[in-house]
């Protein structure tokens, strides 16, 4: 008898423990909704910072990710759906695809990346390398693909010496829309400091 009391006991301690844990479908949908709530009004209020960039042969790439990580950025690579290969690449050749693409400003090649949702993005950095003293056409499909109203957009660029040259009027004039600032040319080696005395020149 004792031992079919204390199994209740136990069984009804088990049972309230249970109940007092468990929360209803409904409280944990509230949950959720207050949740999302939260991080759509952060995201709404914080204007964000992107870092946009495309880049043949690595080295755009790694200057745009020092600056995605100084500027707590997110970053958004611009993929060809044909990728360049080295004979692409080839600016001692006139008939290398890249020296036809420079030496037609009409030409755009086809993005693979897919597209990004540019709400809530205030500041945009957008990187390049320099071909043949230009942008190179994919940037200019970018720039056509979005409306940049109401954002910043700052260009940056490598090359092997030459400057960012007409590269980011260009890219303004194509874009058609956007606050274009003068952009620069940022070494491959640039250091954290030097990049953020060129960063802090825009705060
Ligand atoms: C087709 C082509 C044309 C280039 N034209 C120039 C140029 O006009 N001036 C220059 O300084 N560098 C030029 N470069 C060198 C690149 O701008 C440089 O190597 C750049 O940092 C490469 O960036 P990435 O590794 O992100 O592709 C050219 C490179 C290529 C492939």
């Amino acid at each position: 008898m004792k031992k079919v009391s204390a199994f209740i006991i136990c069984l009804l301690l088990f049972m309230t423990l249970c109940g007092c844990n468990e929360k209803s479908e409904e409280e944990k949908i509230e949950e959720v909704a207050v949740e999302n709530e939260t991080v759509e009004a952060e995201d709404a209020k914080s204007g964000r910072t992107l870092v946009v960039y495309f880049s043949a042969t690595g080295t755009t790439k790694g200057v745009a990710e020092k600056i995605a990580a100084l500027t707590d950025a997110d970053i958004y690579e611009i993929v060809p759906l044909d990728v360049y290969t080295n004979e692409d690449l080839n600016y001692n050749d006139k008939n290398s695809r890249t020296t036809k693409e420079q030496d037609d400003k009409s030409i755009r090649p086809v993005i693979a990346s897919e597209t990004i949702n540019l709400d809530g993005y205030d500041r945009i950095f957008i990187g390049y390398p320099i071909w043949w003293a230009e942008e190179p056409r994919i940037m200019d499909s970018f720039v056509e693909s979005y409306d940049f109203s109401g954002k910043t957009m700052i260009p940056f660029c490598t090359s092997g010496g030459s400057g960012i040259g007409r590269s980011g009027k260009n890219l303004e004039e194509n874009a058609g829309s956007g606050n274009w600032l003068e952009g620069k040319r940022l070494k491959a080696s640039i250091s954290d400091s030097e990049l953020n005395e060129w960063l802090n020149s825009y705060n």
